[in-house]
């Protein structure tokens, strides 16, 4: 089983590695990728929203009114509260 998977950012091709209890924007932050912005890392700032656009990961406690269920069902999520399940392919937004 992996360790670590492997994230791609479609806008800039940058990609970078993620470990499996590690959430995205540690990652992008360890790896100095800038193309993620960061805010509070604690699921409460929205800054970090990115959509996933293909691979499987795990989303922990975000606010509602940061990250509506609409947004969720479209793959959006907060990169400081997603751990990936498998290579991820995402695409940084600033929309809310
Ligand atoms: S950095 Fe604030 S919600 Fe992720």
């Amino acid at each position: 089983m992996a360790d670590q998977y492997r994230v791609r950012v479609t806008e800039d091709e940058t990609e970078f590695v993620c470990g499996t209890h590690q959430d995205l924007l540690a990652a992008a932050v360890a790896q100095q990728v800038r193309s993620i912005k960061r805010g509070c890392r604690g699921g409460g700032c929205g800054m970090c929203k990115v959509q996933v656009l293909d691979g499987a990961y795990d989303l922990g406690k975000s606010s509602v009114a940061i990250l509506p269920p609409a947004e969720r069902e479209q793959g959006y999520v907060l990169a400081c509260k997603t751990i990936p399940k498998s290579d991820l392919k995402i695409r940084v937004t600033t929309e809310s």
